[in-house]
């Protein structure tokens, strides 16, 4: 009757042991060799504001060449891998027929440019979480590789708190120069006193 609460971490795994193999590979120097590496952006980590729309980043590279390389695009939802677009690129020179999963997905990369890029247009709040930019090239036995994408959903709502910010600093500064200026009248006066005793 022992219950395992192991949902959702396998799919984590693999494509933690993914990352992991190409990391220790490209200590050893060989990632270059024989891998495809999938790549997003150098921040992989984008916040946005509700309603607006964004390019998810992917880049994919391989030494070797690419053929029939199988991508997709899946969106982590509460640990369900929700598949927004896949396709296979047959070569460099031939563009894909990206098939969409998804509404509001639109395939922006070019295999020309080694590019799979997508745009998910008028974002909401559901959108915010991780999603996986996935690559496989049949040239490599199989093996799985991918990049994954953090993205932040933000209410217009940090405008009235960057407003709010202006005024507390607005209040601190003017306490600031208040007591400056009560700082130097006090020394002022405290010169002048003796001064006045001097000519006594
Ligand atoms: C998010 O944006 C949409 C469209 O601009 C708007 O209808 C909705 O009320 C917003 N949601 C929140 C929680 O601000
Ligand atoms: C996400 O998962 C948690 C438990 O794992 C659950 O309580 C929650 O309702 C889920 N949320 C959605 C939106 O499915
Ligand atoms: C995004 O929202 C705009 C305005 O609400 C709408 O015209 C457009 O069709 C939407 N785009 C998609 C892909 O849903
Ligand atoms: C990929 O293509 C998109 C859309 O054309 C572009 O905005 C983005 O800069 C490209 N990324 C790279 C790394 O070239
Ligand atoms: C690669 O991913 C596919 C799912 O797309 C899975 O069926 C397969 O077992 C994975 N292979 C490896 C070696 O992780």
């Amino acid at each position: 009757m022992a219950s395992v609460d192991s949902g959702g971490s396998s799919v984590s795994g693999v494509l933690r042991a993914g990352g992991l193999l190409c990391a220790s590979l490209l200590l050893l120097g060989v990632c270059c060799v024989d891998g495809l590496e999938m790549t997003t952006a150098k921040v992989p980590l984008l916040q946005a504001t509700n309603g607006s729309t964004v390019l998810l980043p992917c880049t994919f590279y391989s030494c070797i060449g690419i053929r029939n390389l199988y991508f997709s695009w899946h969106f982590n939802d509460n640990s369900t891998m929700v598949k927004l677009c896949d396709a296979v690129i047959h070569s460099e020179d031939v563009e894909p027929n990206v098939k969409l999963w998804h509404k509001r997905v639109e395939f922006v990369g070019s295999a020309k440019n080694k590019n799979i890029s997508i745009l998910l247009w008028n974002i909401t709040f559901e959108d915010e979480g991780d999603y996986i930019c996935f690559g496989r090239n049949p040239k490599e036995k199989k093996r799985n590789h991918s990049a994954i994408y953090t993205l932040l959903v933000v209410d217009q709502l940090t405008e009235v708190d960057n407003t709010l910010t202006t005024i507390i600093f607005s209040i601190v500064g003017t306490l600031f120069v208040c007591t400056v200026v009560f700082m130097v009248a006090k020394a002022l006066i405290v010169n002048f006193m003796p001064k006045k005793e001097d000519k006594k």
